[in-house]
């Protein structure tokens, strides 16, 4: 299946410019948005440069409490365990923000994984508005594994795309670990979609994805592709090396 993506594509030279960048599309949609801004944070490493940045220089500059804080996903840890997302988010930015503990919803890595991504649909389903019969975050922020996975949707669980729940547990294909992931199409029903890349290790993956390359079929990040919304690619020069032109 061969689908045309419209995208916006930026690159950077540095971590302090894509993080720059990061925090000036959040401002700018922060301002368009009368209501309370249901923003979906990414896990992993990548983003945790970004959110001390974001922490360390726009302490002042973002209205924190304009956000509810989601997460696109979740290891099934507890919240003091390093390998859990919200820990990693609490740490680096929300431990140094003004926000509200009501703005914040975390995903219970504690719990039953089945049980929590029931309950965490319900609470997205609670607050957030709906567009196309679906909850619409205002933003969404992604990562993209050298697998081609985003949020915890891994290439040998691709029927998470299009499942009919809105979060669903997920297997970390080489960990087993168990994840509670956002689905596709919640995903794709976002306002904005920003995916943060960085590093040449990320390359190969990217110029796949982005140049729909054949094998980029078997990559679940190659079909996020906003119903309504924006589709944003930050990424560095690193991982865009292989890029045209780069
Ligand atoms: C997670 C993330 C996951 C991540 C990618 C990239 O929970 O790990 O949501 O999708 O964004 O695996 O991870 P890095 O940024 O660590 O390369």
């Amino acid at each position: 299946m061969v689908f045309s993506v419209n995208y916006q594509l930026k690159i950077f030279s540095s971590l302090e410019e894509l993080s720059e960048a990061f925090a000036e599309i959040l401002i700018t949609e922060l301002s368009a948005s009368k209501d309370n801004f249901n923003l979906a944070l990414s896990g992993g490493s990548t983003p945790k440069f970004i959110y001390k940045f974001l922490a360390e220089n726009y302490q002042t500059k973002i209205n924190w409490n304009k956000i509810n804080f989601f997460w696109g996903d979740e290891r099934c840890v507890p919240p003091t365990d390093d390998e859990s997302n919200y820990k990693m988010t609490f740490d680096n930015l929300l431990s140094k923000i003004n926000v509200y503990g009501k703005n914040i919803f975390r995903i219970k890595g504690e719990e039953n994984p089945e049980s929590e991504a029931k309950n965490y649909s319900n609470i997205i389903l609670h607050n957030l508005p709906q567009q196309n019969n679906l909850p619409a975050f205002d933003m969404i922020m992604l990562g993209l594994g050298e697998d081609g996975h985003t949020a915890s949707i891994f290439p040998n669980q691709m029927y998470l795309l299009n499942d009919r729940d809105i979060c669903s547990v997920a297997v970390h294909p080489i960990t087993k670990q168990k994840r509670i992931t956002l689905t596709g199409r919640v995903i794709n029903n976002s306002r904005n979609i920003v995916f943060i890349v960085t590093g040449k290790n990320k390359s190969k993956i990217v110029n796949d994805i982005l140049n729909r390359r054949l094998n980029s079929k078997n990559y679940p990040a190659s079909f996020i592709k906003p119903v309504n919304g924006k589709l944003i690619w930050l990424i560095d020069k690193e991982a865009a090396i292989l890029l045209e032109g780069n």
